[in-house]
C-alpha cells in the first residue's frame, strides 16, 4: 500500500525516533509499504517518520546506479551493490570515516527543495535486520550519504538542518512557502 509521505512543517518530522524493539508482522508491513512508497516517489530513502512512524527504521535502495559508490565492504569483506539492496534497518549505529564532501540533496518531505549539503563521504554502519541479524557495512558515494540522510530523520533532523549558513538564508522563504507563512 502506497503511504502518505509527511511534508515539511509536520511535527513528527522533527521527533526523536523510538528504537523498535519488536519486530511484528505490522512493522513488516510497514517496511513493504515503505519500500512501495519509495519506489512510487522515485526517492532512494525513507524513514518511517516520514510515513508518520516515529520509530527508528529506514529504507535506502540506490541499486539504480551501481556506480554511485566505489566501494562497499559488508562484515568487512567487499560485496556487490545489489546483494544488499533493498536495505531495511532499524536502531543504526553510524561512524563516520571519510573526509567531508558535498553533494545535491533532495527530501520527499519537503518537496522541489534541493542543496547541497556537506557530509563525511564513507561510513561504517550498524545496521540491524527484522531477522535479528546486524549488518555490518562500509561504504562511501550515494550508499554513505542517503544512510546518513535517513538516520538524520530518525533523530529529526532535515538535510537543509545541514547547509551552509548562506545557504539557508536563500532556503529561507522557500521553506515559509511549503508552511504556507507569508
Ligand atoms: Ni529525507
Amino acid at each position: 500500500m502506497i503511504l502518505e509521505i509527511v511534508q515539511y512543517g509536520h511535527p513528527v518530522l522533527r521527533e526523536r525516533c523510538k528504537p523498535v524493539v519488536q519486530v511484528d508482522e505490522a512493522l513488516r508491513q510497514l517496511v513493504a509499504d515503505m519500500l512501495e512508497t519509495m519506489y512510487d516517489a522515485h526517492g532512494v530513502g525513507l524513514a518511517a517518520p516520514q510515513v508518520g512512524v516515529a520509530l527508528r527504521l529506514a529504507v535506502v535502495d540506490v541499486s539504480h546506479d551501481p556506480e554511485c559508490i566505489t566501494f562497499l565492504k559488508v562484515a568487512g569483506i567487499d560485496a556487490p551493490l545489489a546483494s544488499i539492496m533493498p536495505l531495511v534497518f532499524i536502531n543504526p549505529e553510524l561512524e563516520f570515516t571519510g573526509p567531508k564532501e558535498r553533494d545535491t540533496e533532495g527530501c520527499l518531505s519537503i518537496q522541489d527543495l534541493r542543496a547541497e549539503v556537506s557530509r563525511p563521504g564513507a561510513v561504517k554502519a550498524k545496521l540491524p535486520q527484522l531477522d535479528g541479524s546486524v549488518l555490518e557495512i562500509e561504504t562511501d558515494g550515494l550508499l554513505a550519504r542517503a544512510i546518513q540522510h535517513e538516520t538524520d530523520h530518525l533523530n529529526g533532523v532535515l538535510f537543509i538542518d545541514r547547509v551552509s549558513p548562506a545557504a539557508k538564508i536563500s532556503l529561507r522563504r522557500k521553506l515559509r512557502r511549503l508552511t504556507g507563512g507569508e
